[in-house]
């Protein structure tokens, strides 16, 4: 049975299984757009939405009753596990005093003081999400540097920030095809270089024309790239040369360790930008400076006072409560020290299996994300990712196996994510699933 003849079967297997999905897939696509409340919900290679019942650490539980282990974890935001009480509490309690004042609670200079002791930057700021982070912080350092451009790496993604919608084509720097209903001509002002390539970003920097280099400090969004040795360090050293700012993203990274990828590798950002798990899967972000960016900042002359940049709910007060809680409560050193071991058993099984097996994989890990890539050997820079991305039909496949075997790894790539509630018994289970997938996915290669 070849892959299509996988994903047919599957596919049946699916229908079969989620009766009570299929049928509320019905009902949804009556009113929501795209069929969901948010269109991604459907990126999954269900044939239908899951429909999520409820959550527990590790462990989500659909409306059919079907359990799964979780290694997606709400795409990052529930890196630290599903309806953590401690979250819950904070949160229920802040709304029963009111959820938000256009004013900072007496919890808030406590939760600042905790920003700067875990992440090392003196001065913070929350959003909404991580996107916004990201775009104030942009549009903080246009400001404070008085330059135009921002470089990125070919193949990021640092949320819905148009200016990181760029992609690196033949050399040159180029709109990304996704990028909908843009009328700027984005690469006028954002310029892509590729990850690892020391001489390319000085070249990018080489014009003096730009206020910031927006990075994750490990790439995760073209499938997993991991920096080359010393490469921060001359990267930071070339962007102080140049006068631009170094805004790290760490998103996803913050899984690297308690005060994330920065922290963990001793690199010295300007400015830092962490969401998703930062208040415990809660929807909110925040963003942090260095004083003397900080300083920068509030020297901007800002006209009539406003700056174009937050929304009404950002720093409400339970979304305060929230990161206090995450910081405080779950985010301990003891939670990294599970996650990191599950995420070393779990890369050193998918390893043994991929060797004994013979597969042309590989896994790429940070932290408590691991990936396998459908390539031998990890690549260093988007270019060289894009072919191992490019096998759809082999990660649909995939996907759907394992969906139906009761495990859920991220919609989007092979993203795997370990949190400390996640046992050995999930971890093999996953492993499992994966080994009886390659086992038909090889014999089908070898006729
Ligand atoms: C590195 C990184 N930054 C920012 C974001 C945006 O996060 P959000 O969608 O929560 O705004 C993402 C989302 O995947 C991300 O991967």
């Amino acid at each position: 049975m070849g892959l299509a003849g996988i994903i047919a079967r599957e596919q049946a297997r699916f229908r079969e299984t989620h009766a009570k999905s299929v049928a509320e897939a019905g009902a949804l696509e009556a009113h929501w757009l795209f069929g969901a409340p948010f269109h991604w919900m459907k990126d999954w290679a269900a044939p239908a939405a899951i429909v999520a019942a409820h959550g527990e650490g590790a462990t989500l539980t659909d409306i059919d009753g079907n359990s799964y282990d979780d290694f997606c974890l709400g795409d990052t935001p529930g890196m630290f596990g599903h309806a953590r009480p401690e979250i819950a509490r904070a949160v229920a309690q802040q709304a029963a005093r009111g959820a938000t004042f256009m004013l900072p609670t007496e919890a808030a200079a406590d939760v600042g003081a905790l920003l700067a002791a875990r992440f090392g930057l003196p001065f913070w700021q929350t959003t909404l999400s991580a996107s916004d982070a990201n775009r104030a912080l942009i549009r903080w350092a246009r400001a404070v540097t008085q330059k135009p451009v921002i470089v990125v790496f070919d193949g990021c993604y640092h949320g819905m920030v148009e200016d990181c919608f760029v992609e690196l084509r033949h050399g040159r720097t180029r709109s990304d095809a996704g990028l909908v209903g843009q009328a700027l001509d984005i690469t006028r002002t954002t310029r892509a270089v590729p990850f690892n390539d020391i001489g390319a970003l000085e070249a990018a920097l080489a014009q003096g024309d730009v206020a910031a280099v927006l990075a994750e400090p490990a790439m995760t969004n073209c499938g997993m790239i991991l920096p080359e040795e010393h490469f921060w360090k001359r990267a930071q050293a070339l962007a102080k040369k140049a006068g631009a700012l170094l805004i790290l993203d760490e998103t996803h990274t913050l899984s690297t360790g308690p005060g994330g990828a920065a922290k963990a590798w001793g690199l010295g950002p300007d400015a830092l930008v962490i969401g998703k798990a930062v208040a415990g899967g809660f929807p909110a972000a925040v963003w942090g400076v260095s004083a003397e960016l900080a300083a920068a900042i509030a020297a901007v002359p800002r006209g009539s006072g406003r700056s174009g940049i937050g929304t009404t709910l950002a720093g409400n007060a339970m979304g305060i409560a929230a990161v206090g809680a995450t910081l405080r409560e779950i985010a301990t050193p003891e939670a990294y020290e599970l996650m990191l071991r599950g995420a070393d058993e779990l890369v050193g099984k998918l390893r043994g299996l991929i060797g004994a097996r013979r597969l042309p994989w590989c896994v790429a890990h940070v932290g408590a994300r691991a990936e396998i890539v459908f390539a031998p050997a990890p690549a260093k820079n988007a270019a060289e990712m894009r072919p191992a991305l490019a096998q759809n039909q082999l990660n649909h496949a995939l996907h759907l196996y394992l969906i139906n075997r009761g495990v859920l790894i991220a919609p989007f790539h092979m993203m795997m994510l370990v949190c400390p509630a996640t046992t050995s018994a999930q971890i093999d289970r996953l492993v499992a699933a994966v080994d009886s997938f390659a086992s038909e996915y090889s014999e089908e290669s070898a006729t």
